[in-house]
């Protein structure tokens, strides 16, 4: 994937960077991972005035279905330095009759049949094409597993390496995919928490660069196509009021209401979805800062959950996880592990639907939603299954 020839312009409206938390702009030509100011999480911007969104509307219909359809509003600006395994547009499928949810609309939108078996692919195709773009040939990541998966296969396409650093119990099919793409595995520490602290100890001399979640620009960039994909493939008629989506390092979340809010100031959409941020019980630090109405989360003590994805106790970007969440005017659910169990048990066999723990916790979190009334007979729900449930076949969560 050598880039000859002159530049073909993706049209990226890339303007800079910003950090939310204390008001620093940064040009966005050069590698970046946190804030210098204050190390908060650094979000890009777009220069919007002056380009006619309702135009662009018009044309997307007749790009290719991956979430390179979106170019202007990611961050790649040569498409030269496109790293793609034809991501995106993932299907979306009305699941019909769920008991203990009589009279709402429940769709599922399925990312466990993206590449890699995840949403992840999505931001990491982003920011890995991004940052070979700016001359990056060395990265890692410290993953629940699937980030790791496809960090590897991204490494692969664009000839650069790759070192993943699992937590202990992350599913062995994880570490043979990693593996296989030609990553290097580190197994190390009980969560992410602490695989991210041994990475970052490890990698601070190597010139790799830090794909952490929220500790680089671009990977909420590439999972800000979740949203684009549900507005373009649902709005107007029918958009979600609700979507219910797993959370863990909050990536999904983040980029789904960047997207949103992206698209209402464009004059493309007029309404927000509510956005749900569903959690274990064993590990829910999200749920309860908004049950606390705190602006951040604290660390989650004695984190544990069968949800590998979900095993983070003290997200980096809680500030913006919580912003998503009230902005929208959604909220926090936490459910059990039993729940998240007998859920991907139901969506395989009442709607043959293979999901990953997490994506079926946000199946677990429907009763509740719609016991307390925080979702309304008649309203329409997307269930976000952010991952494949073929990874734990052979070690079920
Ligand atoms: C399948 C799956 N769902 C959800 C998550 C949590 O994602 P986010 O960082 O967007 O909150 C992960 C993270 O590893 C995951 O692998
Ligand atoms: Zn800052």
């Amino acid at each position: 994937m050598a880039q000859t020839g002159a530049m073909a312009a993706t049209g990226s409206r890339l303007s800079q960077l910003e950090c939310r938390a204390c008001g620093t702009s940064l040009s966005a030509d050069q590698i970046r991972t946190v804030c210098p100011a204050c190390a908060g999480p650094l979000f890009a911007t777009y220069d919007l005035a002056h380009w006619s969104a309702r135009t662009w509307r018009q044309t997307l219909v007749q790009r290719p279905a991956t979430l390179w359809r979106y170019r202007e509003l990611l961050p790649v600006q040569d498409d030269r330095s496109i790293v793609t395994l034809g991501e995106g547009f993932s299907p979306v499928i009305d699941l019909g009759a769920v008991p203990d949810a009589d009279g709402l609309e429940v769709w599922l939108k399925d990312d466990g049949l993206l590449p890699t078996g995840s949403f992840k692919i999505r931001g990491m195709s982003v920011a890995v094409s991004r940052a070979r773009e700016l001359g990056v040939r060395r990265f890692f990541v410290p993953s629940a597993g699937n980030a790791g998966v496809a960090l590897a296969a991204c490494a692969a396409r664009a000839g650069a390496t790759a070192r993943i650093y699992l937590p202990t119990g992350t599913p062995a099919a994880m570490e043979s995919a990693c593996r296989l793409y030609g990553a290097d595995v580190v197994r190390e520490g009980p969560t992410i928490r602490e695989a991210g602290i041994a990475a970052r100890t490890a990698e601070a001399t190597t010139g790799a660069l830090d794909m952490s979640t929220l500790r680089e620009p671009f990977r909420a960039e590439g999972k800000k196509t979740m949203g684009l994909e549900i507005w373009e493939e649902m709005a107007p008629d029918h958009l979600p009021d609700a979507i219910l989506y797993p959370t863990g390092g909050g990536t999904g979340i983040v980029g789904m209401f960047r997207a949103f809010r992206q698209l209402i100031e464009l004059g493309l959409l007029d309404r927000m979805p509510r956005l749900y941020s569903v959690q274990p019980r064993g590990c829910a630090p999200i749920v309860r800062a908004l049950d606390e109405g705190e602006a951040r989360a604290r660390p989650w003590d004695d984190a544990h959950t069968v949800a590998p994805g979900l095993l983070v106790p003290a997200p980096f970007g809680s500030e913006r996880i919580l912003e998503a969440v009230r902005e929208s005017r959604g909220g926090g659910v936490a459910v059990s592990d039993a729940s998240i169990r007998v859920a991907v048990h139901d969506l395989a066999q009442r709607h043959g639907v293979s999901a990953s723990p997490e994506g079926a916790a946000t199946y677990a979190a429907l009763s509740s939603l719609a016991a307390n009334g925080a979702i309304r007979t008649g309203e329409r729900v997307l269930l976000y299954n952010t991952g494949s449930g073929i990874p734990f076949l052979n070690a079920p969560p």
